[in-house]
């Protein structure tokens, strides 16, 4: 089936589809659930201040801009998972069984990297106003530079090429079905499918935390979004505290 989403805009080239989504909210110009694409970006970002790069016209680089007045900024963690769970539902309509997400919301195909999500927040007051939901997602790249050496794609994946626009419409519609069910009040039963789907759930996987290297067992994340892993005894970390160096 082709799904068509209603609010799409389409760019050739931009600085950063979360930037161009962001001045839209800023200048009060921005509908609820319009999303951006471009076939390029010049200054693409991910998440910790990195870059983000992706060959031109290969990959989906999205960026919904979601109102978010229904919910209190400090349930965004909320708003992760279901975004995460909207990507990982189409990357495993392509790739069935080799998908998973890494906390808090990397997508996984046979654990390497394929796809990354940067929500970036307008906020009034204590109010949460908008969230720009950035989706970076490896389609048809197959050499990948350095940092980003690691890296796979559907393609590398399944072995076939994608018409990434059709694709990033799946995905538009993909995530605000999972934004519609957080909505409706489902993100328990969202934080188990995320739980279920979890990159190395079950293993010993090495965890920097400041500057020691420790090894620990993933047991899942929490409501709140800490990872819980489990030692001794059991512990929880948020986002910032740790850093993933791998799997044992
Ligand atoms: C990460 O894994 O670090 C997150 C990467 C997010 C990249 C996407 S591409 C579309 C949007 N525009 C940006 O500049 N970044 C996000």
């Amino acid at each position: 089936m082709f799904l068509k989403a209603e609010n799409l805009f389409v760019l050739d080239r931009v600085d950063s589809t979360n930037n161009y989504a962001m001045a839209m909210i800023q200048k009060g110009n921005a509908k609820d659930r319009t999303a951006v694409f471009a076939m390029e970006q010049t200054n693409g970002r991910g998440r910790r201040g990195r870059r983000w790069s992706s060959n031109k016209g290969d990959n989906i680089i999205l960026s919904i801009s979601q109102q978010m007045q229904w919910m209190p900024i400090s349930q965004q963690f909320q708003l992760s998972v279901s975004v995460a769970l909207g990507c990982f539902d189409l990357v495993s309509k392509y790739a069935p069984g080799i998908v998973s997400v890494k906390w808090p919301n990397d997508i996984f195909i046979n654990d390497t990297k394929a796809g990354g999500i940067l929500i970036e927040n307008t906020i009034k007051g204590t109010l949460w106003q908008w969230a720009v939901i950035g989706i970076g997602l490896n389609v048809n790249q197959i050499h990948f530079e350095s940092p980003n050496l690691n890296a796979t794609s559907l393609s590398i994946a399944t072995k076939k090429t994608y018409e990434v626009l059709p694709l990033a419409e799946e995905l538009y519609l993909f995530v605000l079905n999972r934004i519609d069910e957080l909505k409706a009040g489902a993100f328990l039963g969202l934080l188990e499918t995320y739980n279920q789907h979890l990159f190395g759930k079950g293993r010993i996987v090495k965890l920097k935390k400041q500057d020691e290297i420790f090894e620990t067992k993933i047991i899942g994340v929490s409501a709140s979004g800490q990872l819980i892993t489990h030692n001794d005894a059991e512990m929880g970390f948020n986002f910032d505290e740790v850093e993933f160096k791998g799997l044992l």
